[in-house]
């Protein structure tokens, strides 16, 4: 995808895009407005939200057709009604645009409005064709035409948009083209992309993450042939104490010897990891003052002669033992660590993001993100940003119950599992185990808003780039000024 954007009034013959209100004059050019009116009487055309009527425009405008999008009604419209309108914008309406951008905004304030205007356009613009011999040409070129000055607010619109875009792309790629190596070597390539002195890159192999100790994580590795990788990022936008992002890097998930009878899509499973990569990129791209770090654990789970066992005990980094009742239950073992090292690095604040339970799926379904944590300062910073991003995300429990469920192995001091009650509680109990008493903490399970298998928005089939605007978002309420 690749969205361009400009000011100026074009004489472009490009078509034009134009949104009005079901009960509201539309006014767009002498020229048309009384025959559009007369249309819309005889019911030819109709402005009901999210509707995209097509209408040529014979030479009597300069652009040859025209866009007209239903907004519904007036007293209905929002930032998410206005999203919700542009979910059929993208390439297939022609390669260039121009937006009469004010006809989009009425009452809502400019700088919000034509962000969200990019960022959904980008985000159903998305196509993943890398791997299609014939490619699918999505450029889009936006002209913006309005009478706010919007610069700042389409770059920084922009570069997100394209974070997201990226993140997919990470996501959607299978594993034969993308192991725990190449993910660290894209890390690399995008901290030397970015081009910027205080950004550091540093990616450990097998032998350095064995000095670590790292043995929860270790542990998943052990039945693969592919060597694992702890990737660390670091941004130093200020000179504040760094907020840590810590992604689940399964790049791919077959459950181990606790063998998923059913495992597509689990190519899927390193999408924390991928998000936590975007949010990055975005922040350090639009210059966020913040101290960002990324903390990714990137192995796959597989089997052969070597690999961990149910009835396994693992010690972590920071010396628990934990009791192996399914190794299917790998992500949160290698989180287990990434957590540990990420405060050790000095992380007094710490996002994880996860694909890690089924059970969290079951409860919220494929567009609500699962949260836990355990400040509800930060928690309430998080939900003001989710809104931002038009994402949902719920607050789930720890409790009593499910800590001690947690802590009742008799062989170790944790168990990985603790079956299906709770289930998405069980893994967040579990993490919540390797957080320090001053670490304020969010985590976030994505498994079932991350990959999309059954799309019913006209979203695309695959990666969905969440949650990477609100920890976008997040960072930038944040920033140190
Ligand atoms: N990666 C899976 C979770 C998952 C499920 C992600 C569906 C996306 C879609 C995770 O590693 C897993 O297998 N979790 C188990 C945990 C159980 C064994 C305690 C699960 O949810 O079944
Ligand atoms: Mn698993
Ligand atoms: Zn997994």
């Amino acid at each position: 995808m690749i969205i361009a954007k400009s000011f100026e009034k074009t004489e472009s013959t490009s078509p034009l895009l134009v949104g009005a209100f079901l009960d509201e004059e539309v006014q767009i050019a002498p020229a048309i407005d009384l025959e559009i009116k007369k249309m819309l009487a005889e019911k030819e055309i109709g402005l009901e939200k999210g509707k995209v009527n097509k209408i040529f425009t014979f030479g009597k405008i300069p652009n040859k057709s025209l866009y007209l999008i239903g907004l519904g009604k007036k007293e209905n419209y929002d930032y998410e009604v206005l999203e919700e309108c542009l979910r059929k914008v993208n390439y297939k309406l022609g390669k260039e645009l121009v937006v009469e951008l004010d006809s989009f905004i009425k009452d809502l304030n400019p700088n919000e409005a034509v962000s969200r205007f990019i960022k959904t356009v980008g985000f159903y613009n998305y196509v993943y064709d890398e791997l299609l011999s014939e490619k699918i040409d999505n450029e889009l070129n936006l002209k913006f035409y309005t009478k706010f000055n919007l610069e700042k607010e389409i770059e920084e619109a922009f570069i997100l948009a394209n974070a997201v875009d990226n993140t997919r792309d990470l996501v959607n790629k299978p594993y034969n083209y993308l192991s725990a190596l190449e993910l660290a070597e894209y890390a690399e390539g995008l901290a030397k992309s970015l081009d910027d002195e205080r950004v550091t890159v540093k990616v450990y192999n097998k032998k350095e993450i064995e000095a670590l100790e790292m043995n929860a994580f270790l542990g998943v590795n052990k039945g693969s042939k592919a060597e694992p990788r702890l990737i660390h990022l670091k941004y130093r936008g200020a000179d504040t104490k760094p907020i840590g992002l810590v992604g689940k890097g399964v790049m791919y998930d077959t459950g181990g010897y606790s063998l998923k009878s059913q495992m597509n899509n689990m190519k899927s499973d390193m999408a924390g990891a991928a998000a936590a990569l975007g949010a990055f990129e975005a922040a350090v791209k639009n210059n966020l003052s913040v101290n960002l770090q990324v903390v990714i654990c990137a192995t796959d789970n597989r089997i052969n002669g070597e690999a961990l066992l149910p009835d396994d005990i693992l010690t972590a980094m920071n010396k628990k033992t934990i009791e192996i009742l399914s190794t299917d239950a790998e992500g949160r073992l290698t989180l287990a660590d990434a957590l540990c090292f990420a405060q050790k690095q000095g992380c007094k604040t710490v996002v994880d993001i996860a694909t890690l339970t089924g059970a969290c799926v079951v409860a919220l379904g494929i567009y609500t993100t699962g949260l836990f944590g355990n400040c509800h300062e930060e928690i309430s910073k998080f939900f003001e940003a989710s809104k931002r991003a038009n994402q949902e995300f719920w607050r789930l429990p720890i409790s009593k119950y499910i800590r001690d469920q947690v802590r009742g192995s008799k062989v170790a001091d944790l168990k990985n599992s603790t079956g299906r009650n709770m289930g998405a509680s069980g893994a967040a109990a579990f993490l919540e185990a390797f957080i320090e008493p001053d670490t304020k903490w969010i985590h976030l399970d994505i498994a079932g808003t991350a990959f999309l298998t059954q799309p019913s928005y006209q979203e695309f089939y695959g990666a969905t780039g969440v949650p990477v605007n609100t920890l976008y978002y997040y960072l930038k309420n944040n920033e140190a000024r």
